[in-house]
C-alpha cells in the first residue's frame, strides 16, 4: 500500500516540483526584462530555486550523515549571499557580477568532477560526453571570470605579450589539449584525461581573457555570464537534472542575446573582440589618468550653469560611472523634478555600455525612481540632440567622446556614441580633467559648447539645487 511518505518521496510530486520551478524561473527572467517588475521577478527565481532544492532533498532522501553537510552548505551561502548583497556598493556590482558567473563555472565543474570521480560507473555515454563539456566549459568560465573580476577590480593589467601573435600559439595549445583529454575522456572518465582537461580548460579562460581589455569588457563580461548558462546545463545533463538544463540553457541564450547587443553597442565583431587586439587595453579604472594635452578648456561655476538651466526648454542629462560613483542618482531625481516644475523637458540619455555593467546606468537611476519612459535610448535620443538647449554630462566620458566618430586612431574609433556635441550647450560635470576607461583624452572637453563644471557629480548638483532654488526655481512649484 502507498504511504503518504511513498507518495511524497514519488515520481509524481517530484515532477510537479519541477515543472513549478521551471515555470517560476521562466516567469522570473521574463520579469527581469522591466525594471518595474525586476525585483519581484527576482523574488520568483529566488523562489523557483529553493523549490528546485526542496524537491531534490525529497526526491534524494539523503543519509542521515549528509544533512550536516547540506545545512553547512546552506548556511554558508545564504550567509555569504546575505552579505555580499548587502555590503557590495553598487559601483562594484559589475566585479560581483563577474565573481558569480565564476561561481556558477565552479559548481558545474565540481558537479562533473564529482561525477567522473566518484560514480562514473553508472554513467552512460551522453553522461560521460556532458561530463567533458560541464569541465570544459565550467574551468573556463571560472578562471577566465575571476581574471575579468580582477581586472575590472584594477588588480590586474593587460600584460603586453598578449597583445602579440604569441597569445594565439599558446591559446591554441591549450585548446588542442583541451581537445585531446575531452575526447579521451568518455573512455575513462576518472583518470588523465579528466586532470588534462581540467587543467587546460582553466589555463584556456586565463588566455583568452587576459588580452581583452578597456572597453571591450562589456562583451567578455556578458560572454562569461552566457557560458555559467552553458556550464550549468551540461552539468544538468550530467546529474538528469532538467531544472538545471532548463534554467543553464536560459542563462546561456540569454547571456548570448546581450553578448550581441554589448558587440553592436560598441561596433565590434565577436571575433575581434575575441581574437583582436585589446580595444582601450591601457584602460585604467575608475577615471584619473592623463590631464595633459588640453589646451581650450572653458570652466564654469555651479550658478553659471544653474542660470543656464533655468533659460532652458529642454534638458537632457547623460549619467556616466561617475555619477555611480558619487551616488548622485537621489540628488539629481530632485533636481529634475525642480526643473520639471519649472516646465522644462527632462531626459536622460543612456548608452548601453555607460558604466561598467549592461544596464548600469538603468537600475541606477530605477533606483531614483526616474520614470523609466524618461530613460532614453541612444538610437532614439541622438536625432534629439539638436533641438536639446542644455545637456549635462554626469560623470560620463567615454560614451560621449566625438573622436569614436571622427578620429580613426582612436582607440574608440568606430563605437556609437551619444552625439551631445550637436546640442546648443554641453557642461561636463567630472572632478579633473581625467581620462575615462578607455584612458584617453575626449574632444567634447574642448568644444566651443562645451564648458566644464569641476567637482563631485553629487555636491555638484546639490550646488546647483541650491542655485535653482536661489533663482526661484522652487518657489514657482509651490505657487503653482
Ligand atoms: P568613463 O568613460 O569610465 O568615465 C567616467 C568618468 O567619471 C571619469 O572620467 C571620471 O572623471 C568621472 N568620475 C569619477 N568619479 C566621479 C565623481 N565622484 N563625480 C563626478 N565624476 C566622476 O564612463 P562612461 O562614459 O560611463 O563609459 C563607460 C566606459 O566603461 C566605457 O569605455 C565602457 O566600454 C567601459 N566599460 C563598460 C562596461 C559596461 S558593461 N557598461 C563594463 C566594463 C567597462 P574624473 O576622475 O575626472 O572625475
Amino acid at each position: 500500500m502507498t504511504t503518504p511518505m511513498d507518495f511524497l518521496h514519488g515520481p509524481l510530486v517530484s515532477e510537479a516540483i519541477d515543472l513549478g520551478a521551471v515555470l517560476l524561473l521562466a516567469l522570473g527572467l521574463k520579469g527581469l526584462a522591466k525594471v518595474s517588475s525586476a525585483r519581484s521577478a527576482n523574488a520568483l527565481a529566488a523562489a523557483a530555486m529553493l523549490l528546485a532544492v526542496v524537491g531534490l532533498l525529497l526526491q534524494q532522501q539523503p543519509e542521515p550523515a549528509a544533512w550536516a553537510w547540506i545545512a553547512a552548505g546552506t548556511g554558508l551561502g545564504t550567509v555569504a549571499g546575505m552579505v555580499t548583497a548587502r555590503r557590495v556598493p553598487m559601483t562594484a556590482m559589475p566585479e560581483v557580477v563577474a565573481l558569480f558567473n565564476g561561481c556558477g563555472g565552479m559548481a558545474s565543474l565540481l558537479v562533473a568532477m564529482g561525477v567522473a570521480l566518484f560514480d562514473a560507473d553508472a554513467a552512460g555515454l551522453v553522461d560521460r560526453i556532458s561530463i567533458a563539456v560541464s569541465v570544459f566549459v565550467g574551468a573556463i568560465t571560472f578562471s577566465g571570470s575571476l581574471v575579468a573580476m580582477a581586472k575590472l577590480q584594477g588588480w590586474l593589467d593587460t600584460p603586453a605579450w598578449t597583445q602579440s601573435q604569441l597569445r594565439h600559439g599558446v591559446n591554441l595549445v591549450l585548446a588542442l589539449l583541451c581537445l585531446g583529454g575531452a575526447l579521451l575522456l568518455p573512455a575513462d572518465p576518472g583518470g588523465l584525461p579528466l586532470w588534462l582537461l581540467g587543467i587546460a580548460a582553466t589555463l584556456l579562460g586565463i588566455g583568452v581573457t587576459l588580452p581583452i581589455g578597456g572597453a571591450d569588457m562589456p562583451v567578455v563580461i556578458s560572454l562569461l555570464n552566457s557560458y555559467s548558462g552553458v556550464a550549468a546545463a551540461a552539468a544538468g545533463f550530467v546529474v538528469g537534472s532538467r531544472l538545471l538544463i532548463v534554467a543553464g540553457a536560459m542563462v546561456g541564450a540569454a547571456g548570448l542575446i546581450l553578448t550581441q547587443v554589448m558587440c553592436t553597442a560598441m561596433n565590434r565583431s565577436l571575433v575581434s573582440v575575441l581574437f583582436g587586439g585589446a580595444l582601450g587595453a591601457g584602460a585604467h579604472v575608475g577615471g584619473g589618468g592623463d590631464e595633459a594635452g588640453y589646451s581650450r578648456i572653458t570652466s564654469c561655476s555651479p550658478e553659471e550653469c544653474a542660470m543656464a538651466l533655468e533659460q532652458a526648454e529642454r534638458v537632457v542629462f547623460v549619467p556616466g560611472y561617475g555619477l555611480a560613483v558619487a551616488q548622485a542618482q537621489h540628488a539629481l531625481r530632485e533636481l529634475s523634478k525642480l526643473l520639471e516644475a519649472h516646465g522644462v523637458e527632462v531626459s536622460y540619455a543612456i548608452h548601453p555600455v555607460a558604466g561598467r555593467m549592461p544596464g548600469h546606468m538603468n537600475v541606477l537611476l530605477a533606483e531614483a525612481d526616474v520614470p523609466y519612459e524618461q530613460l532614453l535610448e541612444m538610437d532614439t535620443i541622438n536625432p534629439e540632440f539638436p533641438r536639446t538647449d542644455v545637456v549635462i554630462v554626469l560623470g560620463a566620458n567615454d560614451v560621449v567622446n566625438p573622436q569614436a566618430k571622427s578620429d580613426p586612431s582612436s582607440p574608440l574609433f568606430g563605437m556609437p556614441v551619444l552625439e551631445v556635441d550637436q546640442a546648443r550647450q554641453v557642461f561636463v560635470v567630472k572632478r579633473s580633467l581625467g581620462a575615462g576607461y578607455a584612458g584617453i583624452a575626449n574632444a567634447l572637453f574642448e568644444l566651443p559648447q562645451t564648458a566644464m563644471v569641476f567637482g563631485d557629480a553629487k555636491a555638484v548638483i546639490n550646488g546647483l539645487i541650491s542655485e535653482l532654488r536661489a533663482l526661484g526655481v522652487g518657489r514657482a512649484k509651490m505657487a503653482a
